[in-house]
This record gives structure tokens, C-alpha cells and sequence, in this order.
């Protein structure tokens, strides 16, 4: 398969970086333009990004300029895919006209993940979603598709097995990690040996997400999930990685045992298109007493190219048709850039990426 043109943009944010990071030498992706506001617009990547990732900056991308949205750019450069960190509260403008351009668009913005023909996708979890798109393609030619807050990716992930086992309500509490507000989003005065209980937006988007991505598909429409979800969430001085506290109230009794093994056999039903980002085992079980955490849980997930797509579960508790558990989700990675990258490969193996 000859590589597609991308392009990225937010690139000099800190889920640009981690697209920058996730497609070096991609087998399906070339990154062919980098984008980002008018203030870094004409400067080099290598010498005006602030490189927050673990890793070295790929050589690829050092002397590489950042440009300012230009579809002229991206048409004469072929790029028929873009990928986006862009703020919420530009990205309706922005995505909107590029997706009236033909290109598809995988996003990490919220502008466009209530809309009813934009899917919010997790392929583990609704792969079937993916046919939203199909509408989009006959109205613009182009089409969005979007990923969840990254709280809400780790949640969907963990109770997506069990729902089988049926579902009557479920609280969260969450501990995030400073990066999920961006590269500049929490003043270090604020957060150090500190914790802020009020992520502005962040509860609501978990209950509404939650329904929408565990929401039943057909081609008449969505069927919401209809369970209650409550969630509280907080900001906790932690660089990367979310923990959630999780109780979930079953319908009727269940085995610890079953569901362990629900968990730790569930694979998400990707094997057959043997996608790069796509970890062999989604969901990772802890046993020991004091998993999962942010600094040692962080990365799991494999292959090397799918570490930080596993989500890690720990603690289970359960008492009568009550359970309990943590979660950890890598935020930039399984609740951003990582899953955007899995829904591409994903749409390129269904042959869903618009020619030009
Ligand atoms: N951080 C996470 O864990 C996470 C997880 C899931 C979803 N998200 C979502 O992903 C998006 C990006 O988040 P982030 O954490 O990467 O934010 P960030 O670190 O603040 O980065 C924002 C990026 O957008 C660019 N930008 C700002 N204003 C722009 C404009 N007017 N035109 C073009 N580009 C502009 C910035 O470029 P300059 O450097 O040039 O200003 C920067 O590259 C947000 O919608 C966020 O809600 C984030």
C-alpha cells in the first residue's frame, strides 16, 4: 500500500506532538504538512516546537515548516487525510471546511462529536459506528471522524466487556494527569502538591460520550446507551496518564472470575485488518494490590507500536451486585492520538479514505 499524505494540525500542542510522535515511519501515513495558529506559522518544527514527549523528536519532521491552514497547500500535496488537535473552539471552523474540501478528518476535538452523523469511535468498542460516515460522504464529500475526552475512552473501554452481564448504573471518579489540559492548559501554581476537583466540561462530556459510544448502531440511526452514568473528576499533579475510580452496579450477582476473564479475553474484534496501532490485548488486568499507576502503567500495550493503547484494570472489588475497580488510560495516547491513528488505519483497510 503506497503511504497517504496527512497532514497534522495543532501540531506544536501536546496531542499534536504525540501524532508526531505515533506516525514516524508509519507503514499506512507520511506526514506531509504540519499546521498550527498564525503565531508559529513560518518557523521550523525542530527549533519552535517545545518537545514534551519521552522520546526524541523524529529526524523527519526537524526542519519541517509550520503553516498556517492553507487548503491550497493541501490539495497540491495530495494530502487526503488530517489529523487533529486543534482547540474545541476552532476546530468546527476549521475541520468543517476541510471536510467540505473531500479529505477525511480524524479529530481529537469535541466541536463535532455530538453531531448525529460523526461518529465518536473506539474500535474495540463500536467499530459499526464507522458507517456514519457514509452520510457525511454523500453531503460533503468529505467526512469527520471523531475519538472521545480521554477519561471517557478508558471507561468505555473497561465497561464495553462486562455489559453483558448487564449494566444498572455507574459512577466514576477520575485523577487526571496535568497533560490532558494541554501543553499550557495548567499553571504549575496552581497544581503543585495540589488537587483540582472541577475539569470545566469534563463530567458532562463522560456521561454524554458514554451513551453515544456505547449506543447500539443501525441505518436508521443511534440508540443511546440508557444506563445512568455520574462521574466527578479532578486534576491531580500527575504528567501523563488518567487513574478512575469505577463502581458499577450490576443486575444481578456476578463472578469476580467471569469478570476477570471477560476483561482479559476481550480483544475488540480488530485482528483480521491487522492494524499497526491496534494492541493485542486491549484491556491489561492487574492482580497485584496497588495497580494500576500512571508512572508504571502508563505505557502498556503491544506491539511497540500500540504501547499506551492497552488500558490498565486493577482492584477489583465486588460486594453482592456491586463492583469496583480502577482503570489507568494513557490520556494522549488511548485517549487521543493513538485511538485518532487506529480509526484511520481502520478507515484506510475499509477503503473509506476519499480519492481526490
Ligand atoms: N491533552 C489531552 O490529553 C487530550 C485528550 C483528548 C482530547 N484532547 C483535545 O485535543 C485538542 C488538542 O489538545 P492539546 O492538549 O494538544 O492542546 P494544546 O497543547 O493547547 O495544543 C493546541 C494546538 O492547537 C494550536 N492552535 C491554537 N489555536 C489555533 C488556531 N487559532 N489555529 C490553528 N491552530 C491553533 C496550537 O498551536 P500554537 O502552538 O501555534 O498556538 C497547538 O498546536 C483539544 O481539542 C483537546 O480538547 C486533548
Amino acid at each position: 500500500m503506497q503511504p497517504v499524505n496527512v497532514a497534522v494540525f495543532g501540531c506544536t500542542g501536546m496531542v499534536g506532538q504525540q501524532f508526531v510522535r505515533m506516525l514516524e515511519n508509519h507503514p499506512f501515513f507520511r506526514i506531509s504538512g504540519l499546521f498550527s495558529s498564525s503565531a508559529s506559522a513560518g518557523k521550523i518544527y525542530g527549533e519552535h516546537a517545545e518537545w514534551v514527549m519521552e522520546t526524541e523528536m523524529p529526524p523527519g519532521v526537524k526542519k519541517m515548516p509550520i503553516r498556517e491552514f492553507d487548503m491550497n497547500f493541501i490539495r497540491k500535496n495530495d494530502i487526503r487525510l488530517v489529523f487533529s488537535a486543534l482547540p474545541a473552539s476552532i476546530a468546527r471552523r476549521l475541520e468543517g471546511e476541510i471536510r467540505r474540501d473531500g479529505i477525511a478528518v480524524f479529530s481529537n476535538a469535541s466541536a463535532f462529536r455530538m453531531d448525529g452523523d460523526v461518529p465518536i469511535l473506539i474500535p474495540e468498542v463500536n467499530e459499526s459506528h464507522l458507517l456514519m460516515v457514509e452520510k457525511q460522504k454523500l453531503m460533503y464529500g468529505g467526512f469527520v471522524v471523531t475519538n472521545s475526552n480521554c477519561s471517557t475512552s478508558g471507561l468505555v473501554m473497561a465497561l464495553r466487556p462486562i455489559t453483558g452481564f448487564g449494566i444498572r448504573s455507574v459512577s466514576v471518579s477520575t485523577y487526571q494527569a496535568i497533560s490532558g489540559g494541554g501543553l499550557n492548559g495548567v499553571r504549575a501554581m496552581e497544581i503543585q502538591g495540589n488537587i483540582l476537583p472541577f475539569i470545566k466540561g469534563e463530567e458532562e462530556k463522560m456521561v454524554a460520550e458514554a451513551g453515544k459510544i456505547l449506543g447500539k448502531f443501525h441505518p436508521g440511526g443511534l440508540k443511546t446507551w440508557d444506563v445512568a452514568v455520574n462521574a466527578s473528576c479532578c486534576r491531580v499533579p500527575v504528567r501523563n496518564g488518567h487513574l478512575e475510580s469505577v463502581t458499577v452496579e450490576l443486575e444481578d450477582d456476578a463472578d469476580p472470575g467471569d469478570l476477570i476473564n471477560a476483561w482479559t479475553s476481550f480483544r475488540g474484534g480488530l485482528q483480521s485488518y491487522h492494524l499497526p496501532t491496534a494492541p493485542m490485548r486491549p484491556i491489561i488486568f492487574r492482580t497485584e494490590e496497588n495497580r494500576p499507576q500512571p508512572l508504571v502503567d502508563g505505557f502498556a500495550g503491544d506491539p511497540h507500536r500500540a504501547r499506551g493503547m492497552a488500558v490498565t484494570l486493577g482492584r477489583l472489588r465486588k460486594r453482592k451486585r456491586w463492583i469496583q475497580f480502577f482503570l489507568l488510560v494513557n490520556n494522549t495516547i488511548r485517549g487521543a492520538a493513538g485511538t485518532c491513528i487506529l480509526n484511520a488505519e481502520l478507515a484506510c483497510k475499509k477503503n473509506l479514505i476519499p480519492e481526490i
